[in-house]
């Protein structure tokens, strides 16, 4: 059984959020935390990227990402709110998460392939919560709120397909030659596994079954 604690006890009590409005709010104290971690963490990527392109990539982004921060503050001023962030345990297990799977990393040509992918699981997250932020803000009629959302969006969507075109177009051969072999090669097998006679055990079971069926007709 879970100890009660104190903190506990209270927020088993008290729920912050009541209303769509307090969620919408939550939401957006959410994202602009989440916006400004995002850009403390932009710069080791960019350091850690070889791939010229990919460097730039992040470089763009990580001014673009400035100027997200700042187009949540002015929706902040729209709602008479003051900008502030609330911690947002998911970006920060994916960016810890990116940041181990870099340490771990030996080799520039592998690296740039698990900055790809650590990089677009981040662009996947921000996807969602702006998508959650601007039908949030329809219903609730402040689509005053929604430009400055859609805009994050349509910068975060574009970054991701053009991390999904880097991926695609094999930005670092090398890296990717003995992983692209290996599947193929497990994928022959297990093709050919399945493709073998299920199993000669499957007649003698159906003669067992049919046995027993003749077994219980004679009875
Ligand atoms: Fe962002
Ligand atoms: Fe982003």
């Amino acid at each position: 059984m879970v100890p009660l604690t104190k903190e506990s006890v209270v927020g088993f009590f008290t729920k912050d959020i009541k209303s769509l409005d307090d969620l919408f709010m939550h939401g957006l104290q959410d994202l602009y935390y989440a916006e400004k971690q995002i850009m403390k963490a932009l710069p080791d990527m960019i350091e850690k990227a070889t791939n010229a392109q990919l460097k730039a990539g992040f470089e763009k982004h990580l001014a673009e990402t400035e100027g997200q921060i700042e187009r949540l503050r002015q929706v902040f001023e729209l709602l008479d709110a003051d900008p502030k962030g609330d911690k947002c345990p998911a970006i920060e297990g994916i960016l810890k998460e990116g940041k181990e799977l870099m340490s771990e990393i030996e080799g520039d040509d592998v690296m740039d392939v698990g900055l790809i992918a650590a990089a677009q699981a981040v662009e996947h997250y921000e996807i969602t919560r702006y998508g959650a932020l601007i039908a949030w803000a329809t219903e609730l009629g402040r689509t005053d709120c929604v430009p400055a959302f859609k805009a994050n969006l349509a910068e975060e969507n574009a970054t991701d397909q053009t991390l999904t075109a880097m991926a695609e177009r094999r930005i670092n051969p090398k890296a990717q030659e003995k992983p692209a072999e290996k599947p193929a090669k497990s994928q022959a097998k297990s093709t050919a596994r399945r493709s073998k006679p299920k199993s000669p055990a499957r007649p003698a079971a159906k003669a067992k079954r049919n046995g027993t069926k003749k077994a219980r007709r004679r009875a």
